[in-house]
């Protein structure tokens, strides 16, 4: 395998092209399909859910009456409705289909209607009636921690004596820092079709990027084995982890009905409900100290992060502990605690998004990094370059050591150079000198993000591959497509395998009866795994294809070769539809799976050691901004990327994951703010009053450049993955904003959590320009 993917000596043809995303026509056309345009099957239903009113409470009764006595009404369904367990948990059976005996967040669905029409289902869903005992919620983290709610224990990272360094330190500092949520604002909301079959099989259309994961919850709720059950995605419009665990409530909800009435039901939330139902990414406090020398290299650092789970624990165990592998940033941190407590919340329970919790450890370290150069009066991009991993300054606080940080710096020092940091920094402070109501800031940050699931058993992907007589070819795969183009990136691969162009090759929805136990696309490993099981299958039947063209023309195996649509053997050649015809007339097996696990990893949780990342993603971003002190309104006027995704199977989709995914965390770090209310209430439920970035927020000026470098550890030709690294490059453009506003009382440090809204950065403004 690894010739292949060390060299390129044979010219290729189709991976490394900046090929079009593979619906890039359709999308535009409105010819790709999603659930919601699937032609309906004849007698479907439709189902809206009736969500609590109250936060947290004893659910005594639901009065279902007025909604059964609705004309078009089919169906009513209530946890009691369940014939399998009422469970819907990814890992922790803790959270149920349908709420029973209590409430714990603000819209839990509680029961479901299943009618002629969706207007009807909504309609009626809004007459039950349900006696709940309301209980004081608890909302925030600090009444979760003073309660001592928790979803799951306690869990820390821990080297040295880190107090004892901190006070040994020349220099302390110590804040606390908040960081907000972020709501997935997928365009295509949660939806599913179930079908109901023969001898009580389902066969279940979900926007999902986990089919083996709704594939289980449907058969957990209706009491089934798997295998009655089919799970079925050809894509999403939009997941960003919102459908990882979140998809299944409504899989599970669509099979019930369906099951319930022999009949096809089909759910789509409404925005609102599906903003108000559906988890987030987590939020966090975090208090911090870190002590450091005179050039700002910490010495010691303690980092308690406190997260909002929400009601049950969903999957805040991976993200947590994602959190914590990436509070290192890119800095090598001598003596350590980093600490963390997944709280229980009477708000939704948040989920995977895109990063993972990643860009929230992240986030923590850049902001002590400059809370350090505001103390010391120092360009923060110093105190950064001091503290990057490096040679003897390589292990992380997991036991991992770091062995290509000079991947790192090396993009670090070419991002300075190209963006032209120091003349722009000595241009912006003379600017600033004399502009008394706009400022101006930047900063320059790297990124280092792990690559694999952190659940080692999830790192294992297959494909299924058909090579038919006329020579096309089938392609299958347990990866789903959200728009990233990872259909596109394995299709690429097995064009290369088979030497055909990319129109033999029919790609197919992601389906649990073709490649069985697969894991969510997810942690960015998509292509990485899929594109290397596809590799596998499609060079089995390459192989059995070249013994057999080897026998028919009468030479060496190894010089048969597959170019251009056709099989060259020796100085004979035919097409690849012709010897598919010769090679299935000579009854030669044109059909193979390939099962495909990622080497090197292990991870022993309980002692915090291993090595859980099979390779590092690497970048930096610097981003330019200028602000309104007299109103807080900003801008970014300029973003400068280099970013590492090995040697790319496809550019083009590569850049638009780094810019799609670098524009999504600006708008986790400047506009988007989820409000809750003391009632556990979320406030901010619809575009009017959650405000993702739009077109127009782009920055005018963006430059992305991919930094010329193969990945070290055998990916799939080199390649490295590119779904999540980018979004935390945005970090940049928070940094910038404090940057622009430590201007303004320099050496103090500056109150400004995170989201850097408007209200934030005036409230900020104010706070340095009255007090001290
Ligand atoms: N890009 C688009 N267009 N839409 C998405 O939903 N999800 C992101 C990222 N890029 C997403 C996206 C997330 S959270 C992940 S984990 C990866 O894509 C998953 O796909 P990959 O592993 O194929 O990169
Ligand atoms: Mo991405 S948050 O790993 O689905």
């Amino acid at each position: 395998m690894s010739a292949v993917l060390d060299s390129d000596k044979q010219p290729l043809r189709h991976v490394r092209q900046s090929l079009p995303h593979d619906s890039a026509v359709k999308h535009v056309q409105g010819a790709a399909l999603y659930i919601d345009d699937m032609p309906e099957p004849a007698g479907v239903l439709h189902i809206a859910v009736g969500g609590s009113p109250y936060a947290r409470g004893k659910l005594i009764a639901v009065d279902l009456e007025r909604v059964r006595a609705i004309h078009g009404v089919v169906a009513v369904l209530t946890a009691e409705d369940v014939p399998g367990k009422n469970d819907i948990a990814p890992a922790f059976a803790d959270e149920p289909l349908l709420a029973e005996g209590q409430v714990l967040f603000h819209g839990q669905p509680v029961f479901a209607v299943v009618a002629e029409s969706r207007d009807v289902a909504r309609r009626a869903a809004r007459l039950g009636a349900m006696t709940i005992v309301q209980e004081k919620p608890t909302v925030t983290v600090e009444d979760a921690h003073k309660r001592n709610e928790t979803v799951l224990p306690d869990y820390a990272f821990r080297r040295g004596d880190a107090s004892a360094a901190i006070q040994r330190a020349p220099h302390r500092v110590a804040d606390v820092f908040r960081i907000g949520g972020q709501e997935h604002f997928y365009l295509e909301g949660q939806a599913a079709l179930a079908i109901p079959g023969e001898d009580g099989s389902v066969h279940v259309h979900s926007s999902t990027q986990h089919p083996t994961e709704v594939q289980h919850v449907c058969a957990r709720v209706l009491g089934l084995p798997d295998a009655l059950v089919t799970a079925e995605v050809r894509r999403m419009g939009g997941a960003f982890g919102g459908k990882e665990s979140q998809a299944t409530q409504w899989a599970a909800l669509a099979a019930l009905a369906a099951t319930v009435t022999g009949r096809p039901c089909k759910i789509r939330l409404d925005r609102d409900d599906d903003m108000a139902m559906t988890g987030k990414r987590h939020d966090f406090r975090v208090d911090w100290a870190a002590g450091f020398d005179d050039d700002g290299r910490i010495q010691g650092v303690e980092m308690a992060f406190l997260a909002r789970c929400g009601c049950s624990a969903d999957l805040s165990q991976g993200v947590v502990d994602r959190t914590m592998f990436h509070a290192d940033g890119s800095y090598f941190l001598p003596e350590l605690v980093i600490a963390s407590r997944r709280l229980k919340t009477n708000t939704v329970s948040n989920t995977a998004f895109r990063g993972f919790g990643g860009p929230q450890g992240m986030l923590a370290m850049e902001r002590i990094v400059d809370a350090i150069a505001w103390r010391l009066n120092r360009d923060p991009l110093d105190v950064r370059k001091a503290n990057l991993y490096g040679p003897e300054r390589d292990l992380t606080p997991y036991g991992m050591t770091v062995e290509d940080h000079d991947v790192g710096s090396a993009i670090l020092d070419e991002l300075e150079r190209t963006s032209d940091y120091r003349a722009r920094r000595a241009e912006i402070e003379a600017f600033n000198a004399t502009s008394p109501i706009l400022k101006r800031g930047i900063a320059l940050t790297p990124v280092k993000f792990g690559i694999s699931f952190t659940l080692s058993q999830l790192n294992q992907a297959g494909a299924l591959v058909h090579v038919y007589s006329d020579g096309s070819v089938h392609l299958n795969h347990g990866g789903t497509e959200m728009g990233q183009g990872l259909y596109q990136k394995v299709a690429q691969v097995a064009a290369e395998e088979f030497g055909v162009g990319l129109d033999r090759l029919r790609i197919t929805a992601t389906t649990t009866d073709k490649v069985p136990n697969t894991s969510p696309t997810a942690a960015s490993s998509g292509s990485d795994l899929n594109g290397m099981a596809a590799m596998i299958a499609a060079r089995q039947i390459r192989d059995r294809l070249a013994a057999f063209a080897a026998e028919h023309f009468g030479v060496e195996a190894s010089h048969v070769a597959f170019r251009d649509d056709c099989v060259f053997a020796g100085n004979q050649s035919v097409s690849f539809a012709e010897l598919a015809k010769r090679a299935h007339a000579a009854r030669i097996h044109l059909s193979a799976a390939g099962h495909y696990k990622t080497p090197k990893l292990h991870w022993d949780r309980p002692n915090g050691t291993g090595r859980p990342f099979f390779y590092f993603a690497y970048g930096a971003a610097c981003s330019e901004v200028v602000l309104d002190t007299l109103t807080g309104e900003n801008r970014v006027t300029r973003v400068d990327i280099l970013h590492d995704v090995g040697r790319s199977l496809n550019p083009a989709l590569d850049i638009g994951q780094i810019e799609g995914g670098f524009v999504q965390g600006m708008g986790w770090l400047t506009t988007e703010e989820l409000v809750y209310d003391p009632h556990g209430r979320l406030r901010t439920h619809a575009p009017s009053t959650y405000k993702i970035p739009v077109a127009s927020d782009v920055p005018a000026d963006f430059r992305v450049a991919l930094f010329p470098g193969e990945n070290r550890e055998e990916t799939i030709y080199r390649s490295k993955a590119v779904g999540e690294p980018p979004l935390m490059l945005a970090i940049s453009v928070f940094a910038a904003l404090a940057d622009a506003l430590h201007g303004l009382s320099p050496g103090r440090p500056v109150p400004l959590d995170a989201p850097a809204t408007p209200e934030a950065i005036l409230k900020a403004v104010q706070a340095l320009s009255t007090a001290g």
